[in-house]
């Protein structure tokens, strides 16, 4: 047991209590930006006159070769210090002596934990964008290989209308493209120091909270020392961005699951990315979709951990904040391995061009168009509606799609039929003549691929 505070306590911590305590089991993930803060913090006492410059660098040599034994295995990060802040200072107090004891002047481990999780959490935002980034770029790839690729769009999971793959492709565009953008914003809001708000009312030593928040790439220092140390909106904020990025790729996954089933079979899922069966030998599944779509459960409940702690807490920090980390560090992990792997799947799965299209074909895709046909050829369009239902139910009952209708059968059915019918039924005319905004035709696409390029570019 290294404790940093024993001088007020005549009795030993009992066994249990040490471990319940403890937090060196998850919170030495951000070792490295324990050392980062310290560094800063004792150039920064330095420069103030706090501390003289030789007690810095020597603190600096310490700080230094304790990350270095770490990184090179030669100082195991162990349970017998109670968090990662008390394994650095002693270790450093262990190595250089009385230097080492002037490291936290002016300093609280309150500070200095929220200091750790925000300099980790945003590493972890920006991992995130990268990711997504990567995950955009396959995406933008798909659209632009097939923007005449055919199939059926659904509602209800019933084909509705036909669509292009591209089409399909670019609504996920844009609901990665606004995961990325919420990256950029959490880390614009988040991105304020609370070094130097020491246990929660400041210090009284002349700390410039200025120079550390630049030095360790903040816009600035928090406002408020009690808000700094108790803080946590920011984890809060990207746990819920999480979470969204977590149901889009739940949701994706979820079609991914359908389009590779047999009765399907509009996807072929690579083999490096799919599993088999220790029984069945003609199974290929789709594990990596059904783990992404599965996992999205933990991360929704680290999220709905972090809320409840929170809402309890009175100002400023209360020991229940170390529960912060462990589910955070779960859904951090979780997500980005998520998207890596979601987007190698993607990358590598190809699409069965000529399945999609006879599934948007035979599937009645295109009965709003031949009703709107029957608009033009001044027929009212609820009519219209009813005069096509009823060729809908002649065609199920012949096994037949509108197009396999002879001009005869039509026209028995409704005299305004032509032979201009089938050219403005064709999937190609369905797709194409869809010209607005954000619509399937192709002209639409090449727009929407247009600016989807744009705002990857923008993103560098
Ligand atoms: N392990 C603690 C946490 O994660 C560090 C801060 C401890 N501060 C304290 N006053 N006990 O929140």
């Amino acid at each position: 047991m290294a404790q940093l505070w024993g001088g007020r306590f005549q009795k030993k911590t009992d066994d249990l209590v040490y471990e319940f305590n403890a937090s060196i089991g998850f919170d030495k993930t951000f070792f490295h930006e324990d050392i980062m803060g310290s560094r800063v913090h004792v150039k920064m006492l330095s420069q103030q006159g706090i501390i003289s410059s030789e007690d810095m660098e020597k603190i600096l040599a310490g700080l230094d070769s304790i990350e270095k034994d770490v990184d090179e295995g030669r100082l195991e990060i162990t349970s017998e210090y109670e968090d990662i802040h008390s394994f650095v200072e002693a270790n450093l107090i262990d190595r250089i002596g009385e230097p080492g004891k002037k490291l936290h002047t002016g300093r609280s481990r309150n500070d200095q934990v929220a200091l750790d999780m925000r300099l980790y959490t945003r590493s972890q935002v920006d991992y995130t964008k990268e990711q997504l980034k990567s995950l955009l770029e396959v995406i933008l790839r798909i659209m632009k290989d097939n923007l005449d690729t055919i199939m059926p769009g659904f509602t209800h999971l019933q084909k509705a209308q036909p669509i292009t793959l591209s089409h399909h492709m670019g609504a996920y565009f844009e609901m990665f493209r606004r995961d990325v953008d919420r990256m950029t914003d959490i880390r614009e809001r988040m991105n304020y120091c609370p070094l130097g708000s020491g246990a929660l009312a400041g210090t009284t030593y002349p700390l410039d909270r200025y120079y550390t928040a630049k030095e360790l790439g903040f816009d600035g220092p928090c406002n408020n020392s009690m808000d700094g140390v108790s803080d946590r909106d920011y984890l809060i904020e990207y746990l819920s961005a999480l979470s969204t990025v977590m149901m889009h790729l739940s949701r994706f996954s979820e079609e991914v699951i359908i389009w590779n089933s047999n009765e399907y079979n509009f996807v072929e899922i690579d083999d490096s990315f799919s599993t088999g069966s220790s029984i069945m030998p003609q199974k290929k599944n789709p594990d990596i979709a059904e783990l992404v779509r599965g996992k999205t459960g933990r991360v929704y409940g680290a999220l709905m951990s972090l809320l409840t702690t929170m809402k309890g807490i009175p100002l400023a920090y209360n020991k229940d904040m170390q529960e912060d980390k462990e589910l955070a560090f779960d859904a951090m992990r979780t997500t980005n391995g998520c998207i890596q792997l979601f987007t190698g799947m993607l990358k590598t799965m190809t699409f069965n061009e000529e399945v999609m299209y006879k599934s948007a074909n035979k599937g009645f895709t295109n009965a709003t168009d031949a009703a709107d046909y029957l608009v033009g050829k001044g027929i009212a369009f609820r009519d219209a509606h009813s005069i096509i239902g009823e060729i809908v139910l002649y065609c199920i009952d012949k096994g037949i799609a509108i197009d396999d209708m002879s001009i005869e059968e039509l026209k028995n059915i409704c005299p305004a039929f032509e032979d201009d019918i089938y050219d403005a039924i064709s999937m190609e005319t369905c797709v194409n003549k869809r010209l607005t905004k954000g619509a399937c035709s192709k002209e639409s696409m090449i727009e929407a691929i247009t600016k989807c390029k744009e705002y990857l570019e923008s993103l560098d």
